[in-house]
């Protein structure tokens, strides 16, 4: 209707429109003028877009002890924090662990499927209701939860990343509105925040969360949780993708304690050999090798020396956890790190079949939940005699004192939230422990 009826304006109206007009030109002026000389620097908080909006504002130095400020939580972050506090699950089943327990840890993201598998082979392992069991979450995903809060064969503390990007669905460190997209052009001004890495690509949260997740467990269960910060001895970290064979832990007893006779330069055991192809050599003799990244198991001596190396781990421009440790953290302990282990391997990674290229027939892998490991005798009982020698395997190929990273990692923000996570339980101790 009022599409047809032509607009008849008097003399005032258009007198008054005129200066409407006059005054949006003024003020956009202005504007132009402010924006010129930054004083809108201060007014940030009213531009959602702003790109010195700063989750770490006020937080200037890396290596400050005394000043830690964390990114604002969610409200799913904060639930889940909550939760990290509640006591052990299956007390009423497993009130006291064995003395001289060794933990293990188990971090996962969201892979049902493998998870089940998981669980299910970590209930056949002989011993598993002598010890704790620590589910690492990072981000929440229902599913997950549920086969975690299902397990009844030991004793379970289950703990979640508060700052994992997948917590985070419109702030730092999940995707944010500022964030630069894809390959950074210098010579562009871009309205967005965020430093690109070596290569020129800036940051992709879904792929930073690994590192930041393993690095906050690490912290938390050393240092944050109350369960596990008092003790000194060996804990033995899986992944949600290793199935661990029956004797695992049996092995595992026995390992960390011949470890000191038998190889006082070891710095780890493990349960997997480092080469992730290999089931083992199936020989006579104990084997001390680079540190292999499935079932790593090591003591708080040798966390502290982690620790110390914070820096390293959170500058390097590398987003996998293990290559970072391989290629600056381990190498910057002046000696090599070795890990002890038995000819047979008591865990074993596997995959989706016919997911990774060039995958080969005989590589373990799942497919509608059914796994192709077939579990032998040899892997029912402890394989490792403590009368065999060991065998060093020197000069195994690595990253070189030249190996720059593979990037990823290049965004000032997570370097610093790297580093708020080696100091969280240190400079708050009475705010931030779990
Ligand atoms: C922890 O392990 C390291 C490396 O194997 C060893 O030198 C150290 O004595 C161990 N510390 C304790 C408290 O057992
Ligand atoms: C932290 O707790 C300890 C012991 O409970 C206490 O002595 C100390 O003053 C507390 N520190 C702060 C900063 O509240």
């Amino acid at each position: 209707m009022a599409i047809n009826q032509k607009p008849r304006l008097k003399d005032s109206a258009l007198r008054r429109f005129k200066l409407v007009i006059l005054v949006t030109l003024l003020g956009f002026l202005l504007f132009m003028i402010l924006m010129e000389t930054n004083l809108f620097q201060n007014f940030g908080p009213w531009f959602s877009d702003n790109i010195r909006e700063d989750p770490y504002a006020g937080f200037g130095r890396f290596d400050s002890n005394d000043v830690l400020k964390l990114p604002k939580q969610t409200e799913l972050s904060v639930r889940l924090e909550k939760r990290n506090r509640l006591p052990l699950r299956n007390l009423d089943l497993y009130p006291n662990l064995a003395k001289d327990h060794i933990p293990i840890v188990l971090y996962v993201h969201n892979r049902p499927q493998y998870l089940r598998v998981v669980i299910d082979s970590l209930s056949k392992v002989t011993g598993i209701s002598e010890t704790l069991l620590i589910v690492s979450h990072d981000g929440y995903f229902e599913e997950m939860d549920k086969l975690v809060q299902n397990i009844r064969f030991c004793s379970v503390k289950q703990i979640f990343a508060p700052y994992s990007p997948h917590l985070f669905p419109n702030s730092f460190p999940g995707v944010s509105p500022t964030d630069c997209k894809g390959k950074h052009y210098p010579m562009i001004t871009t309205n967005c925040r965020g430093n690109p890495d070596q290569y020129g690509n800036h940051r992709l949260p879904k792929i930073v969360s690994l590192k930041h997740h393993w690095w906050w467990m690490m912290n938390t269960v050393w240092d944050g949780l109350e369960e596990t910060r008092g003790l000194s001895g060996h804990i033995l970290f899986i992944e949600e993708d290793h199935f661990i064979l029956p004797n695992a832990y049996r092995n595992l007893q026995l390992l960390v304690t011949l470890k000191p006779k038998k190889c006082p330069e070891c710095h780890a055991v493990n349960l997997a050999p480092s080469d992730v192809k290999s089931r083992g050599e199936g020989n006579n003799f104990l084997v001390a090798e680079r540190m292999g990244n499935i079932g790593y198991a090591f003591n708080r001596s040798v966390w502290k020396k982690i620790h110390k190396k914070a820096k390293e781990f959170c500058f390097f421009d590398e987003y996998n956890w293990d290559i970072t440790m391989w290629a600056t953290v381990f190498p910057s302990f002046g000696s090599p790190v070795y890990s002890l282990r038995g000819p047979w391997t008591s865990a074993i990674h596997f995959g989706k079949c016919g997911l990774h290229q060039g995958q080969d027939e005989g590589d373990v892998c799942i497919d509608n939940g059914l796994l192709n490991i077939d579990v032998k005798d040899i892997d029912e009982v402890v394989n490792i005699n403590s009368e065999w020698p060991v065998e060093v395997f020197r000069g195994q190929p690595g990253y070189g004192a030249g190996f720059r990273g593979w990037g990823g990692w290049g965004d000032e923000r997570d370097r610093q939230l790297c580093l708020n996570f080696a100091q969280m339980y240190r400079s708050m101790p009475n705010v931030s422990r779990l």
